[in-house]
């Protein structure tokens, strides 16, 4: 197929790309390379032995997208690009639903002004918000008490998207509930690098581990968990990828939803021991206050997508730190 990725160049979108093209899809990439870089494309390049067509290009720039609409016929596209940073959007909401929003309806409209009907979503489980129950299935409701704009843009996508299958019979949307994405791909050429400072748990114990944050701070260790610290569902960004693979070979009209996980939980702590193993490092760190907006436990159960998709998660929590290392080792 000839799949066009957003945010192809991205943590995510550039695993997904790699298992596109290994696979045998025609992929062309547009990227504004905001959290990313262009020696992505090499590494992929070098994975793969192909070089994709890469458009430096911004969802917002209607102009450009109505051009690379009509230079080539896609039959999908796999929309990655978008802002992610949680608590960024808490301070410029509006940045958010721009880029998100916005950015996606353009994108939208290229594609349905050019007879393009295929899309898979990266959405996130933060589109349940606080179901009131620990593990999740898509049949949740979504939309209730999301801790931020940035998960909000993620619903109201998820929506808009809901709309347009309505109208139109021959739209396919494929939404993809993400829940914690972490790891590299074992080669070492791709991994977690985001531009300015990360968010997220996994790069900042990488920073740490790198010796340029002295510590990890551990929001809380009073929440009412086996260790006290919040539970995530981890996820390889190899077997993520992978279910994008999958849910391309499932595309039918109307919107499909899947929430991509391990079905498992690990708690904070529990990460920063698995991280401290593989690498023989101590990683510092100290308890502080609760994070705003945070969950004490959360999982997916992941089995409408092996049951519909044939996906389910192959590596595990040490897989990810291993790749992780090699990763940061090929970084230095
Ligand atoms: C966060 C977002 C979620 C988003 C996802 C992916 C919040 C409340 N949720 O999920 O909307 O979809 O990222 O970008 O921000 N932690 C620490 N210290 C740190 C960083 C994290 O203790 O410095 C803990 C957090 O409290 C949490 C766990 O590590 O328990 C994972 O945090 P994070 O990687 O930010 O993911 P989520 O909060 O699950």
């Amino acid at each position: 197929m000839k799949i066009l990725v957003t945010g192809g160049t991205g943590f995510i979108g550039s695993h997904t790309v790699v298992e596109l093209i290994s696979a045998g899809h025609e992929v062309e990439i547009l990227d504004n390379l905001s959290n990313s870089k262009e020696s992505v494309l090499d590494a992929i390049s070098k994975l793969t032995g192909v070089s994709p067509k890469f458009y430096k290009a911004d969802i917002l720039d209607r102009a450009r997208l109505t051009e690379i609409f009509s230079g080539t016929k896609y039959d999908v596209v796999i929309h990655f690009a978008g802002l992610k940073a949680v608590a960024e959007s808490v301070e410029q909401p509006l940045k958010y639903y721009e880029n998100n929003v916005e950015g996606t309806i353009n994108l939208l409209n290229a594609m349905l002004n050019t007879g393009v009907n295929n899309i898979i979503f990266s959405s996130s489980a933060t589109v349940y918000g606080d179901p009131g129950v620990t593990a999740y299935t898509e049949d949740l409701p979504t939309g209730r008490n999301i801790p931020s704009p940035y998960g909000k843009t993620k619903y109201m996508i998820e929506e808009i998207l809901k709309d347009i299958a309505m109208s139109k019979p021959e739209f396919s949307a494929t939404i993809l509930r993400y829940f914690n994405p972490v790891g590299a791909h074992p080669s070492g050429f791709i991994g977690e690098d985001p531009n300015g400072r990360p968010n997220n748990l996994m790069p900042i114990i990488m920073k740490v581990a790198q010796g340029e944050y002295p510590e990890l701070s551990i929001y809380g260790d009073d929440y009412p968990t086996s260790d006290g610290t919040c539970i995530r569902d981890y996820i390889h960004v190899v077997d993520l990828a992978k279910g994008h693979l999958a849910a391309l070979q499932h595309i039918k009209p109307g919107i499909s939803v899947y929430n991509l996980g391990s079905g498992k939980g690990t708690s904070v702590l529990e990460m920063v021991a698995a991280f401290e193993k593989a690498s023989g490092k101590k990683i510092p760190y100290k308890i502080v206050g609760r994070r705003t907006g945070d969950l004490p436990e959360m999982h997916a159960i992941p089995e409408k997508a092996f049951r519909e998709l044939g996906w389910k998660t192959e590596l595990t929590i040490d897989d990810a730190m291993r790749d992780t290392i090699n990763y940061l080792r090929a970084l230095a």
